[in-house]
């Protein structure tokens, strides 16, 4: 079974069309990575996967489920989680508040009881904030535990992004370019850490990025998109080889630099 199959979806805004035919299936275990240059379409293709858009045309299905125009909150309790390109955290709570608010909006149950203070919430809350003390330990965000999610370097704010997502127990992980705004030493240091909590969370993750560089690295599939159509879809030697990403890509090394 396929763990996600995008079938040939489209996103027109307008006279626009965003995504055109957009085809993906993805298997359990899998880190995919999806390139292009800016306005390729990269990112509406995760708003569409995870319920932000209804695609203009066609179908998502989630381990055989159709998901297409389902509600966000709903879509995330499925199984799917993400990052934005631009971060999102909470500033001013602490890293501790903003992993248990990735653990409150998994259970919903737990909203509920939170605001009704039923019996158990206690435990329940204390629960929570021993499995969100575990995650930050795995993730390497312990001792900023009870610093402002704002006051952290750069990079690790980006890890603790990761990890509120993670805390909503995903199996499908979309990570919009993780590595936006680091210098390269950082970013290799993230894509060692993308790995890392691959295995150690049984995951299955699709990251976007667009430095191609940076995904050949770790991606064993890579799909290249440009202009709302991927252009080419392979291992990293078959992308690294085809006219079209080469094409792609010289003619927009100028927004690069
Ligand atoms: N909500 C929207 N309304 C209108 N146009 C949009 C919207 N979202 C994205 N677009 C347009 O769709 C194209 C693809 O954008 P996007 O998916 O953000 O590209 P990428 O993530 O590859 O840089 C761009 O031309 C962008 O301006
Ligand atoms: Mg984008």
């Amino acid at each position: 079974m396929d763990l996600l199959n995008v079938n040939s979806i489209t996103m027109k805004f307008g006279g626009l069309t965003a995504v055109n035919n957009f085809k993906l299936k993805v298997e359990p275990g899998e880190l995919i990575g999806l390139i292009g240059p800016n306005g390729a379409g990269k990112t509406t293709v995760f708003n569409m996967i995870t319920g932000l858009y209804t695609p203009t045309i066609n179908k998502i299905y989630f381990q055989d489920k159709d998901i297409t125009g389902v509600k966000p909150d709903k879509i995330a309790r499925e199984g799917i989680a993400r990052t934005f390109q631009n971060l999102r955290l909470m500033d001013n709570l602490t890293v501790i508040d903003n992993v248990m608010i990735g653990f409150h909006l998994h259970l919903k149950s737990n909203l509920v009881s939170a605001i009704f203070k039923f019996p158990g919430y206690a435990r329940e809350e204390e629960s929570i904030y021993g499995r969100s003390m575990e995650l930050l330990e795995k993730v390497g965000l312990e001792s900023y535990k009870l610093a402002k999610a704002g006051s952290l370097p750069y990079g690790q704010q980006r890890k603790l992004e990761i990890a509120r997502a993670l805390a909503t127990q995903p199996k499908l992980l979309l990570l919009d370019e993780p590595a936006a705004g680091m210098n390269p030493q950082e970013t290799r240091k993230l894509m060692k850490f993308i790995q890392k909590i691959q295995d150690d969370f049984n995951l299955t993750i699709f990251l976007i990025e667009h430095d191609m560089k940076v995904v050949m690295g770790i991606c064993k599939r890579i799909l290249v998109m440009d202009y709302g159509v991927t252009i080419a879809e392979g291992n990293p030697k078959e992308i690294q080889n085809s006219p079209e990403v080469i094409k792609a890509y010289l003619g927009v090394e100028a927004n690069y630099a």
